[in-house]
């Protein structure tokens, strides 16, 4: 089978590696597409794979029709709002993520971002510590529990919003109640997935209940943010801030206006870790194999 690897932003090459000893080992051809820069590029690639491995590569309707002999997409990370889930499964082609994979790292960098921005974005002047603050935590999944453990070790004070309750959050201090997060938690850590019900929630209403000082937090998708909401909050609350991943659309704007109060890394690099990029790279690679071998389909999401 031919198994094509397309990456826009590139696995380390150790990752790269690892994939193609699990690819090759298992009797299958890898093909890689790195740092593409056109859509052309990916249409004429995928057209005879059997297999395709992507991160935040947009795999479009068009991606799809393109493709004649795809029967397996594994997006190597956690979200797969990337990918067209009707147009694959309208095309019996099977999609995987890889949960948790990469979680580790972006959890270290959502608490990296809350020292960031307590340190005045590691420019002269008075700062504050995360120890003694309470940090709410949106969304309680493989990346929400990774960063409530790290932020109790730094001595903060953690509460969970999740809408699944199981066993293992019965541990934790939680809230039923969105607008209570908000409210009282000094910064708030964002970990949802963008579904039609996610995108545009975090709203004015919520992050201008946010005490004084306050800090959002997301490591998630600009899509959740309500941008119109977002400026309005940070101009009527100067002391409010907001740190993310994934720059809004308007980011070169906000950052003039509202300058120290918000800040986008250039690049979204939650999951760009030598580490996430073997631990995903690798299992996407396998669960290739495996469905391949035996028909697996564990991690498989357009059910
Ligand atoms: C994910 O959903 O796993 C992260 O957003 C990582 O995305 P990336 O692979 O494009 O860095």
């Amino acid at each position: 089978m031919k198994i094509l690897v397309a990456t826009e932003k590139p696995f380390a090459a150790v990752a790269v590696n690892g994939i193609r000893e699990i690819v090759e080992n298992a009797g299958h051809e890898l093909c890689l597409l790195e740092r593409y820069t056109e859509k052309a590029q990916l249409l004429e690639a995928v057209a005879d794979a059997d297999a395709l491995i992507v991160r935040s590569d947009k795999v479009t309707e068009e991606v799809v029709a393109a493709a004649k002999n795809l029967k397996i997409v594994v997006r190597a990370g956690s979200g797969y709002d990337n990918v067209d889930l009707k147009a694959c499964t309208e095309k019996d082609i099977v999609v995987e993520n890889t949960p948790g994979q990469n979680a580790n790292a972006v959890a270290e960098l959502a608490i990296g971002m809350m020292i960031y921005m307590s340190r005045n974005q590691f420019t002269p002047g008075t700062g504050s510590e995360l120890s003694g603050k309470r940090l709410g935590i949106q969304g309680f999944g493989n990346i929400g529990q990774l960063v409530a453990k790290k932020a109790v070790a730094l001595g903060m004070d953690v509460v969970i919003y999740t809408n699944e309750v199981k066993e293992k959050h019965q541990r934790w201090k939680a809230t039923f109640s969105l607008e209570h997060l908000y409210s009282s938690c000094d910064f708030v850590s964002i970990n949802i997935p963008a579904t039609p019900f996610t995108v545009g929630s975090v709203n004015y209403n919520l992050f201008s209940k946010m005490p004084k000082g306050g800090c959002l937090v997301n490591t998630s998708r600009k899509e959740i943010i309500c941008e119109d909401g977002l400026e309005q909050a940070l101009s009527e609350r100067p002391d409010l801030k907001y740190v993310t991943d994934i720059a809004p659309t308007r980011y070169a704007e906000l950052k003039e206006k509202f300058g120290k109060q918000i800040f986008a890394t250039p690049k979204k690099q939650g999951a760009e870790t030598g580490e996430a990029n073997i631990n995903a790279g690798l299992a996407a690679a396998q669960q290739i194999c495996d469905f391949f071998e035996t028909g697996s389909t564990k991690f498989r999401v357009n059910k």
